[in-house]
C-alpha cells in the first residue's frame, strides 16, 4: 500500500526518546512507519509516512512524545512555495470530503511570535480554498494548520522561517495523561518515585499490551507498576526494603512529617483505578530471585538503585562463616546486608531476564553513565537479548542515565555469562561522590559523620582562638 505524508508536532523535552517511542510502538502495533529523517531529532517537526489517518490514530493513542499529528498538505520555505503546492493539489480535489464541513486555519510559529494581524493575513491567503462551510473555531470538522519554523533559539530568530508545514489536524497524543499520574497529588511517593512521562514511555519502550504480565523487581513505591498498569497490563514487584512495601520510611514530602497509614503501592494503584491490574508487591532481594524457573513475564521495566539516593545492598554477611537462623529466630530475623556492586546488580538483571522473559518480551531499565567513558560497546549485552533502544537522559555535566530496551530473541545458552563494564558503572558513582561512595551505606554513614565531627573540632578550635585573642 502506498504510504502518505504526516507531520508530527513533537512535545519540546526528551528529544532523543521520540524516535525510538514512536518505532517501539508501531513495531507493537504491526504498523509501518518510515521516518523521513530519522537522524533529525532536535526539532519539534517530524516527517513521516503512514498508511492512513487511521494508523495515525492508533500510534498516537500510546505516544507521550508527539503532541498532535497531522496529514502534510504542503512543505516548503516560503508562503509562495505553500501556496503553489496547495493550489496544485485543489486540482487534485484534496479537501473535497469537508467542502461543507464547519472549518478552521490556525497559525503556529515555533521560537517566534507571530502578531494576531500577520496570523490574519496568513489565513486570509487561503481564501481560495474549496471550502463552503462555516468557520467555527471550537471543535471544527476541518483544522488546518501552518507551522512556521525559527529554529530553536528564540532569541536568534531569523526574519522568514527556515521551514514551513500546512497540515490537516488529525489526532493528539496523549501527554496530557502524565497530569493525572501527577507526583504531587499521588498517595505514595519516595525519593526516587519515577516521573510519570518517564514511567508511560518505559511502558512504549517496553511494548506492554493489554493483559501482560509485567515485572519491577527493583518496585519502590511502584511507579512503573502504574505506567505498565496504565497500559493494560497486570504488575507485580519486589523490593529488598521492608520499610519501603510498608510505606514505614520517613515521608519524602516536603512539611510531612508522618506517613498516612493507608500509604501503599497497592493505595496507588486504587487511587488511579489500576487496582484490577494490580497483582502484588513482595519484599524480596533482586540477588537471590525467589520465582519457579518456569515463571514466564512479558515484560520487566525497572530502574534499579544507582547508589546516589538509594544503597545498593543485597543479603549476606561479611563473617567468613554466617551464623545460621535457627527455626525459632525465622519469624523475627532480618537479614543483614553487604555491598551490591552496580555490576553485580545489572549482571544478575540480565540474567533474571534471559530466564523469565518470554521469547519477544522486553527488558526496559535505566543505565547511569559518566559521559567521557560512554561507548555503545561497552553497555550491557546477552546474545539472547537484542538492544532495541538506547536513550539518554542527561543529569549533570559529567554524568547520564539512559534508558535501555532489550528484547529476548532466543533461549540463552548455560554457558554464557552477560557482560556488563563493571569500571564504567564504578566511575559513575565515583565521580558522583568522590572517594565516599566505596563501601556499605554504613560504612559511607561513618565517613561522612567523621568529616562532621573534624569540621566541629576544626570550628571550636577556631572560636576558642579568637576569644583567647579577644581577651
Ligand atoms: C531507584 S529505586 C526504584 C524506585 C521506583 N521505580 C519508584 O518509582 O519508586 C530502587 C529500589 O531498589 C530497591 N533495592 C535496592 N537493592 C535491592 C535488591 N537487592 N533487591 C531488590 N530491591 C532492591 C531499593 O529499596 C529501591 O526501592
Amino acid at each position: 500500500m502506498a504510504l502518505t505524508r504526516y507531520l508530527l508536532w513533537c512535545v519540546n523535552d526528551l528529544v532523543g526518546f521520540r524516535v525510538p517511542e514512536l518505532r517501539s510502538v508501531a513495531a507493537m502495533l504491526g504498523i509501518q512507519l518510515r521516518f523521513q529523517d530519522p537522524e533529525e531529532t532536535e526539532h519539534p517537526y517530524l516527517l513521516v509516512d503512514l498508511e492512513d489517518d487511521e494508523s495515525a490514530r492508533k500510534i498516537l493513542s500510546r505516544t507521550l512524545l508527539v503532541r498532535s499529528c497531522f496529514r502534510l498538505y504542503a512543505a516548503g520555505q516560503s508562503m509562495a512555495e505553500i501556496h503553489r503546492q496547495i493550489r496544485s493539489l485543489i486540482a487534485q480535489d484534496f479537501l473535497s470530503a469537508y467542502r461543507e464541513a464547519s472549518f478552521r486555519i490556525q497559525v503556529e510559529g515555533f521560537s517566534k511570535t507571530i502578531s494576531f494581524q500577520e496570523k490574519l493575513d496568513r489565513v486570509n491567503a487561503f481564501a481560495y480554498l474549496p471550502l463552503k462551510g462555516p468557520v467555527k473555531l471550537k471543535d471544527p470538522d476541518l483544522s488546518l494548520h501552518l507551522f512556521e519554523y525559527y529554529g530553536l533559539d528564540p532569541n536568534r530568530a531569523p526574519e522568514e522561517p527556515y521551514r514551513i508545514f500546512f497540515g490537516r489536524w488529525v489526532c493528539d497524543g496523549q501527554r496530557k495523561q502524565t497530569s493525572k499520574y501527577s507526583l504531587k497529588d499521588r498517595k505514595f511517593i519516595g525519593s526516587t518515585s519515577m516521573d510519570p512521562c518517564l514511567a508511560l514511555i518505559m511502558g512504549n519502550l517496553a511494548q506492554v499490551k493489554p493483559g501482560d504480565i509485567v515485572l519491577d523487581p527493583f518496585v519502590g513505591t511502584g511507579s512503573l507498576l502504574i505506567g505498565s498498569g496504565h497500559w493494560g497490563a497486570y504488575v507485580l514487584g519486589t523490593d529488598i526494603d521492608y520499610l519501603t512495601l510498608h510505606g514505614k520510611t520517613k515521608p519524602t514530602r516536603y512539611n510531612q512529617e508522618f506517613r498516612a497509614p493507608d500509604e501503599s503501592v497497592e493505595a496507588n494503584m486504587k487511587q488511579y483505578g489500576l487496582w484490577n491490574r494490580y497483582l502484588d508487591v513482595v519484599v524480596s532481594d533482586a540477588a537471590l530471585p525467589i520465582w519457579r524457573r518456569n515463571l514466564r513475564l512479558d515484560a520487566i521495566v525497572t530502574d534499579p538503585p544507582y547508589g546516589i539516593r538509594e544503597a545498593t545492598e543485597k543479603i549476606g554477611s561479611k563473617r567468613h562463616k554466617p551464623r545460621p537462623v535457627l527455626g525459632h529466630q525465622v519469624k523475627s530475623h532480618i537479614p543483614s546486608r553487604v555491598q551490591y556492586g552496580l555490576g553485580e546488580i545489572y549482571k544478575d538483571l540480565l540474567r533474571f531476564a534471559a530466564t523469565h522473559l518470554e521469547i519477544g518480551g522486553r527488558l526496559v531499565f535505566w543505565y547511569p553513565v559518566n559521559q567521557d567513558g560512554y561507548c555503545e560497546e561497552r553497555l550491557p549485552s546477552l546474545s539472547c537479548l537484542q538492544l532495541r533502544a538506547n536513550c539518554e537522559q542527561v543529569l549533570s555535566v559529567h554524568s547520564s542515565r539512559r534508558l535501555m530496551a532489550y528484547t529476548k530473541i532466543k533461549e540463552p545458552e548455560s554457558s554464557e555469562e552477560p557482560f556488563v563494564d563493571a569500571e564504567l558503572l564504578a566511575g559513575f558513582r565515583d565521580r558522583f561522590f568522590g572517594s565516599a561512595a566505596k563501601g556499605t551505606r554504613q560504612e559511607r554513614k561513618k565517613t561522612v559523620n567523621e568529616k562532621r565531627q573534624k569540621r566541629l573540632h576544626e570550628l571550636h578550635a577556631q572560636l576558642s582562638s579568637a576569644s583567647e585573642e579577644g581577651s
